[in-house]
């Protein structure tokens, strides 16, 4: 950055010179640094010397407070790659990202300790708050709402308002990939999501094609605005439908009971399904990164309907390309690696598979013991779950011992993120939630106290 702006610096004041002394060409006017390095040949054609050597000496002198920046920045042992400005410098030109103050989530996806279990629930901002119905009646659609940046953070902030929850999740959904390739998303009141076009033929899939990035650019948008809106309070997760899960709706052009149309393609069509897959794994890989690029600080993959495969066809549709996908993802501003989950519902059996995906963490849905998830994947991954989302139709004390039951499953050790085994439902009374997020600080404290 720093050699940047002594270079253009240099460059405004050599033109600046220039049309001072004298009438240069109007090529040279545009190419100073060319006439500045080019002494000679600028004698050559014509160009009087001591201006042009007066434009030099004029350029450099007044770059001169930007070099002294840059060496100021060099420190003790001279690195070029490790060139830095000092702060004072490096403000007006930096992105200032605040500090994440309530960082428990991403220590536990790292297995790091904390003072308590971090706590977030799928879908935690939905229908069952009364403030996202009303926004959500505002926008006018579903889809209006998701497509909004600025409506899209008022309701991702709505539950962390709310609750003291140590995560935000962007509020979009899965869905918007298939349609940004031109599928046609809807939702229609009481129904699930339609598209217009289904994947359902051979001439249909081979012209599917990965979509351009700027028709999903409101997401990004949403994204950004999430992060400053947040101001480092908790950590924002940007997510994605898993290239699987993202087929079946593409197949189906809907939700289905069971995805019949699915798995018959992948059994007598596997190579129109890799093709899908394929597709899908590049947009899906492309569409985490540019969250990442607009500051998701962990991202999550939906894999709602890869326990719906055979354990073969789980491994090739599903399990390889999400690990394509994480092999695809690049680092944040900052250079760091985002921390990733994997969430694979139904998908119990294959833990010790997915712990090797690459993840950081798995999600577990609520079928599986969390005591036992941790022996299958030792200390390779965290693990992120795992009540009964419908636990939350009870009463407080049901919702407390339930919740209780979960933390000790996971134990004291590192590497435990609270979390729902799949989306909160929209009958949910918020009262409930409360005593969930309440229960899971208080009792993670008291376990973290009693075993140090
Ligand atoms: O978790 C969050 O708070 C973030 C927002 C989020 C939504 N959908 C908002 C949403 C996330 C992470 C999703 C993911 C999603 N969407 C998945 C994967 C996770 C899962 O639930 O299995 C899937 C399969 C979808 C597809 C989808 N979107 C369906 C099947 C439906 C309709 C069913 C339903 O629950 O209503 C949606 C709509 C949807 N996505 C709603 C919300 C809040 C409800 C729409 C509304 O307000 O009318």
């Amino acid at each position: 950055m720093c050699w940047f702006l002594c270079i253009c610096h240099t460059c405004v004041f050599a033109i600046l010179a220039c049309r001072e002394y004298h009438n240069l060409l109007p090529w040279r006017l545009f190419s100073p640094t060319f006439v500045i390095f080019q002494e000679e040949g600028e004698i050559a054609c014509g160009t009087p010397f001591p201006s042009s050597f007066f434009s030099f000496f004029l350029s450099f002198f007044f770059s001169f407070p930007f070099l002294f920046a840059c060496n100021a920045g060099l420190g003790d042992n001279a690195n070029l790659a490790q060139l830095q400005m000092p702060a004072w410098a490096q403000k007006p030109f930096q992105k200032t990202e605040p500090m994440i103050q309530n960082d428990t989530f991403l220590r536990a996806l790292r297995r790091e300790p904390t003072s308590h279990t971090p706590v977030w629930l799928m879908r935690q901002a939905g229908r069952y708050l009364p403030e996202y119905n009303r926004t959500r009646a505002q926008a006018g659609s579903f889809m209006r709402l998701a497509m909004n940046p600025a409506l899209a953070t008022e309701v991702t902030l709505q539950p962390l308002e709310r609750f003291p929850l140590d995560a935000a999740i962007l509020f979009s959904d899965i869905l918007t990939v298939p349609d940004a390739m031109g599928l046609g998303l809807s939702f229609a009141a009481g129904e699930g999501p339609r598209f217009e076009r289904k994947m359902d033929s051979e001439t249909a899939i081979q012209a599917l094609a990965t979509p351009d990035m700027n028709k999903l650019r409101y997401v990004f948008e949403a994204v950004a605005q999430i992060k400053k809106a947040l101001n480092g309070r908790v950590p924002l997760i940007g997510f994605s439908g898993s290239p699987f899960t993202l087929a079946c709706y593409m197949i189906e052009g809907g939700g289905s009971d069971g995805f019949p149309n699915v798995r018959r393609l992948a059994y007598s069509r596997p190579d129109l399904m890799r093709r899908l897959i394929d597709i899908n794994t590049e947009a899906v890989t492309a569409y985490l990164n540019e969250q990442i690029a607009a500051g998701a600080d962990a991202v999550m993959v939906f894999d709602t309907w890869g326990g719906l495969l055979p354990a073969a066809e789980y491994r090739t549709f599903s399990l390889a390309a999400m690990r394509r996908v994480l092999e695809g993802l690049k680092p944040n501003a900052a250079g760091e690696k985002v921390s990733t989950i994997l969430f694979t519902k139904g998908g119990g059996v294959w833990l010790d598979e997915m712990a090797n995906s690459g993840a950081n963490a798995l999600g577990l849905d609520w079928t599986i013991d969390l005591a036992q998830a941790r022996k299958s994947v030792g200390q390779r991954v965290a693990l992120q779950g795992n009540l009964d989302p419908l636990t939350l139709l009870t009463d407080p004390v049901t919702v407390a011992r339930a919740t209780e039951a979960i933390l000790r499953a996971a134990g004291s050790a590192p590497g435990h993120v609270f979390n729902l085994g799949h989306g909160i439902v929209p009958e949910t009374p918020p009262e409930n939630v409360a005593v969930l997020v309440e229960t899971v600080h208080r009792v993670s404290r008291a376990m973290r106290q009693t075993s140090a």
